[in-house]
């Protein structure tokens, strides 16, 4: 199978690592006979399957009872587990549930030749897949990818495209950060300067430090409401769940370049330019609460997740110190200082998303000043976070920066675009663990899965996204779905083959040996740290993080 030197063994390609694998002798041949056999429940998936089997093989794959290749539930399978039987007659693909399916279907795609990824006939090929049998189920049910579109915007067709690529490694969370200080990308209908104003800059610093400069150049763009309603329902036919995030009560400057009456001082700020901790955070008046919830409530409508996001990390509580308004504020509602100040904030936002019947997503500050009942914590500060919150029983989806902030540098090599904090390597985020060592089994309960954070401050375009993201989004996509304790050097080998496919689908992925030249900013400074810079820098960020035993099940 396949081009020369890529093994014919059906558990030498498959990422992630399935949990049994066993090989037969012979193959299954798609030709123009080959039909999928599906039941209605199951049409969606087989749909897409005839889809991916079609452009590169050219034949027809047909749709209808007596097909050779059966899609089915079976629920004695784990909800998002399959059992994929491979014989000469037949592919046979059992699933718990329609996600299950199609995590099979991915499977044997796996099996196919890496040009199966191809979108035009690809001559020579027989396109044989090995027989034999995978069972296969995640380790975590999140596993997730936070994309930042607010940083640089990512036009809908990239997410598109995002979307397939997360979903061929059975990642099943997006993780959609859609406002911050530089840009504000999601259309509120109620707010419409939220994007008339907040979704462009007038220019952007291009590399990391005070003396960057800004490189002259407008940047823009947001998603209308129409194509939300597009990329939620793109990513539902694969089994991904779009949780969005507005961001609240710090990263908000281009809501303020746009209603400048949410700002403590009132004044007239211009969507930001410049990258770093920003001071300009929200008042904390009623009418603010009022206008988020608005916002929230569009939010709602637009997204189905569960969870929805709204920040919480770095809020400089400078400007509420020196204001007299908020000062008063503090003391009108009994508060202790900004920090229970902040918490406030965030129990009203999670208040009024509970009493719709969702859950408030949001980073491990809202740990701080007294947490949120019933939050879900995105742990990126180290582990710390995902310590406290497992253990006082809120829910965690682990990112801590060092082991899955794929912005950070991919090797010490100068050679490296715009280096940012530590080295993390393919090889540290394949050891990746969502579950810190210090939680016992009960409390490791707690954590939901995991993600890898892709911000975008120094990735101005969808190639760049690429770089930093695959193949480091391959080793993620291990950890998170597969047992723990895997063999990097085994996954390192699979990875030939699986570049094979991203080679494939035009991904321009990192190689090895370090970045190509077109992938090189040469000149463009960065901000690089050592490991000891690093957590000297982590630690007097989670200094204040405690929270009592119990605390969830409060309300
Ligand atoms: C973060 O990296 N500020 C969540």
């Amino acid at each position: 199978m396949g081009a020369p030197g890529i093994p014919r063994s059906l558990v030498a390609s498959l990422i992630p690592r399935p949990v049994s694998v066993t090989q037969g002798d012979g193959v299954f041949v798609l030709d123009a006979a080959t039909a999928v056999d599906a039941p209605a429940a199951l049409r969606g998936v087989a749909a897409w399957l005839q889809g991916a089997l079609r452009p590169a093989t050219g034949l027809q794959i047909a749709a209808g009872v007596g097909g050779n290749v059966v899609l089915l539930t079976e629920p004695g399978l784990a909800a998002e587990g399959f059992e994929l039987t491979v014989t000469p007659a037949e592919v046979r693909i059992a699933g718990g549930s329609a996600a299950g399916v199609f995590y099979g279907c991915q499977a044997l795609l796996g099996l196919l030749p890496p040009a199966i990824h191809r979108r035009a006939p690809v001559a020579g090929i027989r396109w044989q897949i090995p027989t034999g049998t995978v069972h296969d189920a995640p380790r975590f049910g999140w596993r997730g990818v936070m994309l930042d579109v607010a940083r640089h915007f990512l036009p809908k067709r990239e997410v598109f495209r995002f979307l397939d690529l997360m979903a061929m490694h059975r990642l099943n969370m997006l993780h959609l950060h859609l406002t911050d200080d530089q840009g504000w990308r999601l259309e509120i209908r109620r707010y419409p300067r939220l994007t008339e104003i907040g979704a462009w800059r007038r220019e952007t610093q291009v590399g990391a430090g005070p003396d960057a400069p800004g490189n002259g150049r407008p940047h823009g763009g947001f998603y209308s409401q129409d194509d939300i309603r597009e990329i939620v329902a793109y990513a539902a036919e694969r089994f991904i769940t779009v949780v969005p995030e507005i961001e609240s009560p710090g990263h908000v400057q281009a809501a303020l370049a746009a209603y400048p009456q949410l700002g403590v001082s009132g004044g007239n700020l211009e969507v930001f330019t410049r990258w770093g901790i920003n001071y300009n955070v929200l008042n904390m008046a009623e009418t603010t609460v009022r206008f988020f919830t608005d916002v929230l409530n569009e939010v709602m409508d637009l997204f189905p997740s569960p969870y929805i996001g709204v920040g919480g990390d770095e809020c400089p509580k400078d400007q509420w110190i020196l204001d007299p308004r908020t000062q008063q504020r503090i003391a009108e509602l009994g508060l202790a200082d900004e920090e229970e100040l902040q918490s406030w904030f965030i129990r009203r936002l999670n208040d009024h998303l509970r009493s719709a019947g969702r859950s408030l997503f949001g980073w491990d500050e809202i740990l701080e000043g007294g947490g949120a009942p019933g939050a879900t914590v995105a742990s990126w500060r180290g582990t710390a976070g995902a310590v406290a919150a497992a253990r006082s029983g809120c829910d965690v989806v682990s990112c801590p920066d060092d082991q899955a902030y794929l912005d950070y540098r991919q090797s010490d090599s100068p050679r490296e675009p715009i280096p940012v904090s530590v080295v993390l390597t393919l090889r540290d985020v394949y050891h990746f663990d969502p579950v810190p060592a210090q939680l016992t089994a009960a409390e490791a309960e707690h954590v939901l899965g995991g993600q890898g954070n892709i911000w975008t401050e120094h990735m101005d375009s969808p190639r760049t996204v690429d770089y930093f993201a695959f193949p480091r989004l391959c080793a993620l996509a291990e950890a998170l779905w597969s047992a723990k304790g895997g063999d990097f050097e085994d996954f390192d080998r699979r990875l030939q083959l699986h570049l094979a496919r991203l080679d494939a689908l035009g991904v321009e992925y990192r190689r090895a040996a370090g970045p190509l030249p077109w992938q090189q900013r040469p000149g463009v400074p960065g901000r690089p740290e050592t490991q000891d810079q690093r957590a000297a820098h982590i630690a007097a960020l989670v200094a204040n993080i405690a929270l009592p035993a119990d605390f969830a099940s409060g309300s």
